[in-house]
């Protein structure tokens, strides 16, 4: 994949960043996410890839737009032949109710490198660098914290844990707590949090718990190309979702699942903040314009760009709203 791609791919995140950020707080989730899905769509066709859609929107008879297996980018001979991973609106709530941390954000790796992840739930744990060598999700959250703790020369008490605030991780959160670790309870956006551990200025120091499995994948680009660490495991509701997950190609449900195993190769990641949160500010609009903050990485180089976009939306954006 040529280089120059992921920088292009940053496009695609701040049109969709701009598009949902337009409806932020207007208390419509569907109408914020649908405007982040059309402009992130428009802006695909302007890349210049052959990509494929593995994770998306869901499968094709139940999305119109960005759909598992839709063909995106020009598509021209010689373009790059990629799997691409989208959530145009992460954290549908946290936009749509003003709240901190929803982005934009786009996987990519060649293809055959992502996991056809099926749309049921997994279990993460996700460290930054500092952390890598010292998880296992087959060992307890205590026996975690301990081994991260020592690797990161720090105490327990002092580590923060990000975990999603529901009610199905009472249980996660009572044996945490009793470790005298932190907990950064947030309402929605586990990509955020998991890519969170590898931004020191995030203050999040492991992501632990139940999300989507779509989300472990994006993640898992991110953590990839920052070298920080990631185990994981599907965890399917019911007989339909593990019917599901087979259908999509996995034959072991039990399966723990490494970053490399999620996103093999070479990857990239690009996030665009919709509204602030702990490593990317929000959309913020002025006079006739935009600005947006993103970040891309690549995992080949490991480099990490911060990119500050200032938008005209009187001029170029216009035929995208
Ligand atoms: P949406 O952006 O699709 O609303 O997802 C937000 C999210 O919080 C993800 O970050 C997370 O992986 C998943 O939902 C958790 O699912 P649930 O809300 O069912 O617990």
């Amino acid at each position: 994949m040529d280089r120059n791609l992921a920088l292009e791919v940053v496009r695609v995140t701040e049109l969709a960043a701009i598009a949902a950020a337009r409806l932020m707080g207007r208390g419509q989730k569907n109408e914020a996410d649908q405007a982040a899905v059309d402009a992130m769509r428009k802006g695909f066709d302007a890349l210049n890839v052959q990509g494929t859609i593995v994770i998306g929107e869901g499968e094709r008879d139940e999305a119109p737009m960005l759909y598992i297996g839709e063909k995106i980018g020009r598509s021209a001979d010689g373009d790059p032949k990629v799997d691409i991973a989208v959530d145009p609106l992460e954290g549908t709530n946290l936009c749509a109710y003003g709240r901190p941390g929803s982005i934009s954000v786009i996987a990519m790796a060649e293809r055959g490198n992502l996991l056809n992840a099926p749309d049921t739930y997994m279990d993460k744990l996700v460290v930054g660098p500092k952390g890598k060598g010292a998880i296992d999700i087959s060992r307890p959250p205590s026996w975690n914290l301990r081994s991260i703790a020592d690797k990161m020369n720090r105490y327990v008490e002092d580590l923060t844990v990000c975990v999603l605030d529901r009610p199905r991780h009472e249980q996660l959160i009572r044996e945490i707590r009793e470790t005298g670790a932190r907990v950064r309870l947030i309402e929605d956006g586990d990509v955020a949090g998991g890519v969170g551990t590898c931004f020191e200025q995030s203050g999040i120091d492991v992501l632990m718990g139940i999300g989507g499995a779509p989300e472990g994948v994006i993640t898992a680009a991110a953590i990839r190309a920052m070298g920080g660490d990631m185990q994981a495991r599907l965890k399917p509701r019911n007989d339909q979702e593990i019917e599901r997950a087979k259908k999509m190609g996995i034959t072991d449900i039990d399966r723990i699942y490494t970053a490399e195993d999620l996103a093999r190769g070479e990857v990239m990641f690009a996030a665009t903040g919709v509204t602030t949160g702990d490593f990317l500010k929000g959309v913020r609009f002025f006079g006739t314009g935009a600005e947006t903050y993103s970040v891309v990485m690549r995992s080949k180089t490991g480099t990490v760009r911060y990119i500050q976009g200032i938008h005209r939306l009187d001029k170029k954006l216009r035929a995208y709203f």
